[in-house]
Order: structure tokens, then sequence, then C-alpha cells
């Protein structure tokens, strides 16, 4: 049998833990990453893979991550471990847990980073630096700031410790509480801003960019452009980290995973798409360049919000919305290692979350040096900042999945999954069942192989 709660706290209701995790997934990757990422890729074809993968990739793989959380309730390192050796498999599963917890450390260290970009920009509206900004003035804003150590020091400063913050409250105080009023906020100043940018911008080319997929675009880069659409979707969704997974553990035994899967997932979709139509009409209206990589909306808002009447409190409160989106989603990168620390160490919530904070701060300080004075040293054309974001969203984050979808599907007995899965067999298990042993774990296989250019070197393609 397994536990009924975890020692860590549990979620009060379903409607809790679908807002948490709804949290986890909405943030920075659906605001910032989603649209600069699919401009880079030329839009619709990316945009397709993109949903494709979240459909037959990502929804079996969050409820696998759920049930496993659910099933272990531990931290995912202990957690991996508990299960396995139940079933008399070799406990280095847990070594699927310390694999989170290095792209744990990773993803935060840059999250924050940029995080602390939106902060800054919260400031600059409300100081009215955006009134009447055209094309080159927003860029010019945006490349000197960047360029500013000290600032971006300061603010990445300032969000870790706001996220170490809440997770020392712990997860019914601490985490719940946070996530209640900020989501629905965001969701409804974000359909103003599709509609302000419908307006005011090129709605019809915007939608056209991103619905309308044109293979050709991709070229020879579709290996690379597939693989980033499905990054994408482990990223934006949380998934093959443990975050998701700790979060799971803190679910209530009676609670359906399926449904809330569904309403993460869709809702995760949704605003990442609204964020796509309410930046590309001024893209297209501005003549910017949607492949212009990572500062694509800190070039663009301000544009729109600097025509807007009023612009100045709305692009203050947008961005401030989107600092709480990153907020919530920054707890549930640092929860796994945090519970790991209480766990195994014997820590405070405080202490852990100090301790985890602190590593990842240290690490973000490299991806904020790497915008400016460490600028020089790459690898692979890429800066530090940029590494950890392709190494995390693009190879470990579906590594993990896969893991997670091998775990779930032949090494935890099918009695297990079916308990968990609400205990009726019927063609939704089926389904998830033939998802996550075949589907997932090839197709993601596939991609991650094809897209990294193995196939190419081994003469296939
Ligand atoms: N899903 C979050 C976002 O889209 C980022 C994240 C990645 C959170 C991995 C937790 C784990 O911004």
């Amino acid at each position: 049998m397994s536990a009924t709660t975890s020692i860590h706290g549990m979620w009060s209701t379903r409607l809790a833990f679908i807002l948490a995790a709804a949290g986890s997934a909405i943030g920075l990757g659906n605001v910032w990453r989603f649209p600069y990422t699919a401009g880079e890729y030329g839009g619709g074809a990316f945009v397709l893979v993109y949903l494709l993968c979240v459909a037959a990739i990502g929804i079996p793989i969050m409820m696998a991550e759920i049930l496993i959380g659910r099933r272990g309730r531990q931290s995912p390192i202990n957690t991996m471990r508990t299960l396995a050796e139940r079933e008399g498999k070799p406990a280095a599963w847990s070594l699927l847990g310390w694999m989170g917890i290095l792209s744990g450390f990773l993803i935060l260290s840059f999250y924050s980073v940029i995080a602390g970009w939106t902060l800054a920009y919260v400031v600059r509206a409300a100081g009215g630096a955006f009134t009447g900004i055209d094309a080159a003035a927003s860029k010019a804003m945006f490349d000197g700031f960047v360029g500013n150590p000290e600032a971006l020091f300061a603010w990445h400063t300032v969000f870790m410790v706001l996220t170490v913050m809440v997770v020392a409250r712990g997860v019914a105080s601490g985490l719940e509480q946070s996530v209640k009023w900020m989501m629905p906020a965001l969701f409804v100043l974000l359909l103003v801003m599709v509609v302000y940018a419908g307006w005011a911008g090129d709605l019809g080319a915007a939608a056209r960019y991103l619905f309308a997929p044109d293979f050709a675009r991709l070229q020879d880069k579709a290996g690379e452009a597939i693989l980033s659409a499905m990054g994408q979707a482990f990223f934006s969704l949380s998934l093959g980290m443990g975050a998701i997974m700790v979060y799971g553990s803190y679910l209530r035994h009676d609670a359906s995973i399926a449904r809330s899967t569904v309403m993460i997932a869709a809702t995760d979709t949704l605003v990442a798409l609204l964020a796509g139509l309410a930046i590309f009409p001024m893209v297209f209206a501005h003549g910017l360049e949607p492949g212009s990589g990572p500062g694509l909306i800190f070039v663009t808002l301000p544009i729109a919000f600097g025509e807007i009447p009023g612009g100045s409190l709305f692009g203050a409160l947008f961005f401030v919305l989107l600092v709480f989106a990153a907020w919530t989603s920054s707890i549930s990168i640092l929860e796994p290692v945090v519970a790991w620390l209480v766990e195994n160490r014997g820590f405070s919530r405080v202490r852990a979350a100090i301790i985890g904070g602190t590593g990842a701060w240290l690490l973000g300080i490299a991806c904020l040096l790497s915008l400016n004075l460490w600028s020089g040293y790459t690898v692979a054309g890429k800066g530090i900042l940029d590494l950890f974001d392709y190494l995390t969203a693009n190879i470990l984050l579906p590594l993990g999945g896969i893991l997670i979808a091998i775990f779930a599907g032949w090494v935890l007995p099918r009695a297990a999954t079916l308990d968990e899965l609400g205990g009726t067999d019927s063609a939704g298990y089926r389904l998830w069942r033939f998802l996550i042993r075949y589907v997932a774990p090839a197709a993601v296989a596939l991609v991650l192989l094809n897209g990294v250019g193995l196939f190419k070197v081994i003469g296939l393609a």
C-alpha cells in the first residue's frame, strides 16, 4: 500500500493542486520563451509540432509524473527509489530524481535572471519609460539593460529571494496561497492585450504566421526545429525534472489525475497561444524580426504599451502579473530539492529553501554575466545562459521524460497505474497505457537523436 499523505503537507483540495500545477506550468515559458522560439523557427510548422507534442507526449507523461509522485509521496529521488525497490527493481532509478535536481538548478539559474528582467520592466513601465517609444528606442533600451551586469544581478537577486521566501513557507501556506488569484488575473490581462494588439497591430498576419504551417520554412533545420518544439512542450508543461511529480505527491488519492492533467495542459497551451497572439501582431505592424531571439517580448510589448492611453499603468500591471507567473513556476523548480533536503538531511524547510536557492543564485550569476562581460565565452556558439536553456529544455527534460514513461509503463505494474488512474479499465486508460509504453518513449527518443544530429552522423539522414 502507499502512504496517504506526505510529510511536507498536502494540497487542501483538487482545485488547489490544479492551480498550483497550472501555476508551475504557466510562466516565462509561455509568454517569453514560446513566442521567441516559435519566431526562431518560422511560426506555424513549429506551433503545429508543439501542439502535437503536448497532446501525444506531454499529457501522458504529465499523468505519469503525477501518479508516480502520488504513489511515492516523497521527493522525486526517494519516490523513485521506494517505488522501484517495491517492484524488486534497482534502486538506481533514484538517479532519475538526481537528474531532475540537476535540471532544476540549471533551469532556475537562468529562469531567475529572465524573471529579473520582468521585474525591471515593471519599474520601467510604471516610470513612463515606454511612452511613445518606437521600435529602435525599445531595442536600444533592452540592449542597454542586458549589457548592464549590476542591474541584472540586482534583479536576479530580488527574484531569487522572493522564490526562497515562498518555498520556505511550505506547501499549504506558501505555495497554495500565491496562485489563487494571480493566474486568473494574468489570463484576463493577456486577453486584453490580444484585443489591443488585434486592433492596433496586424492580427491577420500574426494568425497566419502562427497557425498556417509552412514546412518549407524549416528546411534543413527541421530536426532541430522539431526538437525545439518538443523541448518547448516539456519546458512549458514543467515535465521531466520532478516538479510535477513532487506536486503530485501532495495530491489526495481521490482526485482524478486524468481530468486535472487535461485542465492543466489546456490552460498552459491556451496561455502560450494567447501570448503569441498578443505579441506577433505588434511584431509585424512595427516591422520587427520574429526570429530576433530572447529579447522579443521585452522589445515588442513596450511599443504596444507606449501607444495605449494609460499604458504606463497597464504595462506595469502586465509585467507584475508576468512576475507572478514566473514566481509560481520558480517555486516548483526549487521544491524537489527542498523536499529531498528535508527528508534526507533533516533540514527545516527554511534552511533547505535557502540552501537550494543559494545554489541556483550562484549559477544564475554566471548566466547573467554571459550576456555582457562573459559574452565571449561560448560553447557551440552559445553563451552560458543559452547553453543551460538548450541543455535542459531540449536534452535533459526529454531524457527525464523517456525514463518517466518507461517507469510508469514498464516498471510499475498495470494494477498500480490503473489504481492511480481511477480503477476502471476504460478505453481512456488503455489509450494512456499505449501512449506511455510505446508512443512517448519512442517518439521522444527519435526526436532527440534526430535533433542532436545523430542520424546524420551515422549516415541515416
Ligand atoms: N513551465 C514553466 C514555464 O513555462 C517552467 C518550468 C520548467 C517549471 C520546468 C518547472 C519545471 O515557465
